[in-house]
C-alpha cells in the first residue's frame, strides 16, 4: 500500500461517518471494549493534559476525554467524520461545556502536516485501527516527535495480524483464505461499508521499530482477545450475561504472551524519548 491509498480508505470513512456510531461506538461490545482503552488512557495521561487524537473518527474518545478535564485537538482524514465531532461537541455542551477543550482538525496519517508548535502534546493516541490504513508509519512517527514533549505517552491500537477468534471462525467455517488473510506480507483489502482499500496488519515489533528511535516501546497489551471482533459479536447485543463473562475473561487473557498478540487489537504503549 502507498500513500496514495490513503484517499480511498478515508473516503470509505466519510461514507459510513453519519452511521458509524451506530454500527460500532453505541453497541454493548463496542462500549465494552472503548471502556478498556479509556481506562489506559486515564491512567497514562497527565491531568489536564493537551492531547493530539489521530483518526478520531466520530469523537467519541475526545467528548469523553474533554468531560475529563483534558484538551484534544481531535483529528482525522475524513472531513464526515469532522463534521460527526462537531455535531457531539455540540450535543454534548449543552449538558457540560466542553465546546472549548476539543478542537477538530484535518491530519492525513500519510503526510502528517498539522500547524503544530513542537512540543505542543503532553500524550497522543491513535485508537481502533487508524493506523493499520497506513503502510508506511516514518512520516507520522517524525512528525509525532516534534509534536510531543519529551517523556510524553503515545497509545496506539492497532489491528494484529492474527485474531484467534476470526481464524477460528474462518477454519470452522472452511474459509481457509480468511483465516490467516491479515498475515499477508504485502497489504491486504479490508472492507467498511461499500468500498474495499488496502490495509496492514503490522506486528507490535514492527510498530515499535518504525517508531524507533524517537520512541521506545513499553507495554502491549491485547484488545480482543476473549472479546471477539465487531462483526463476529452482534449476538451480544441480545446477551448481556454472555458479553459480562467474555468480559471477564478479557481481563485475564489480555496480558499474558502470546495471547495479548492473538486480539482483534492490540494497545501498544509508547513513550517519546527524553
Ligand atoms: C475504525 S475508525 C476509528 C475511529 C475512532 N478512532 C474510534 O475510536 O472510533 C478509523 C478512522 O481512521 C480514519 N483514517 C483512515 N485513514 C486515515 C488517514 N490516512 N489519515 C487520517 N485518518 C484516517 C478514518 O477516517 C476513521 O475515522
Amino acid at each position: 500500500m502507498t500513500a496514495s491509498s490513503s484517499p480511498s480508505a478515508i473516503g470509505a470513512f466519510d461514507r459510513v461517518a453519519a452511521s458509524y456510531d451506530r454500527s460500532f461506538t453505541d453497541t454493548r461490545l463496542g462500549r465494552e471494549l472503548r471502556g478498556l482503552v479509556w481506562n489506559r488512557l486515564l491512567e497514562r495521561f497527565p491531568p489536564g493534559g493537551r492531547l493530539l487524537e489521530l483518526n478520531c473518527g466520530t469523537g467519541e474518545d475526545a467528548t469523553f476525554l474533554a468531560s475529563r478535564g483534558f484538551h484534544v485537538t481531535a483529528t482525522d482524514g475524513s472531513d464526515a467524520m469532522l463534521d460527526e465531532v462537531r455535531r457531539k461537541v455540540e450535543a454534548e455542551s449543552e449538558s457540560r461545556p466542553i465546546a472549548g477543550s476539543v478542537r477538530p482538525r484535518r491530519l492525513d496519517l500519510a503526510d502528517p502536516r498539522g500547524p503544530f508548535a513542537a512540543r505542543s502534546f503532553d500524550g497522543a493516541f491513535s485508537n481502533f485501527g487508524g493506523l493499520n490504513c497506513v503502510a508506511d508509519l516514518a512520516p507520522l512517527a517524525a512528525a509525532l516527535s516534534r509534536w510531543l514533549r519529551p517523556g510524553a505517552p503515545l497509545l496506539l491500537v492497532v489491528m494484529g495480524p492474527l485474531c484467534l477468534w476470526e481464524t477460528a471462525t474462518s477454519v470452522a467455517r472452511g474459509r481457509f483464505r480468511n483465516a490467516f488473510r491479515r498475515l499477508a506480507p504485502t497489504s491486504t483489502l479490508a472492507r467498511v461499508g461499500e468500498v474495499s482499500f488496502p490495509v496492514v496488519y503490522p506486528w507490535p515489533s514492527e510498530v515499535a521499530r518504525s517508531f524507533a528511535p524517537s520512541f521506545r516501546c513499553v507495554r502491549v497489551e491485547g484488545l480482543g482477545v476473549a472479546l471477539p471482533p465487531t462483526a463476529l459479536g452482534r449476538a451480544l447485543e441480545t446477551r448481556p450475561r454472555l458479553l459480562r463473562a467474555l468480559a471477564a475473561c478479557e481481563r485475564v487473557a489480555r496480558r499474558p504472551w502470546p495471547l495479548r498478540l492473538l486480539g482483534d487489537h492490540y494497545l501498544a504503549e509508547l513513550r517519546r524519548e527524553q
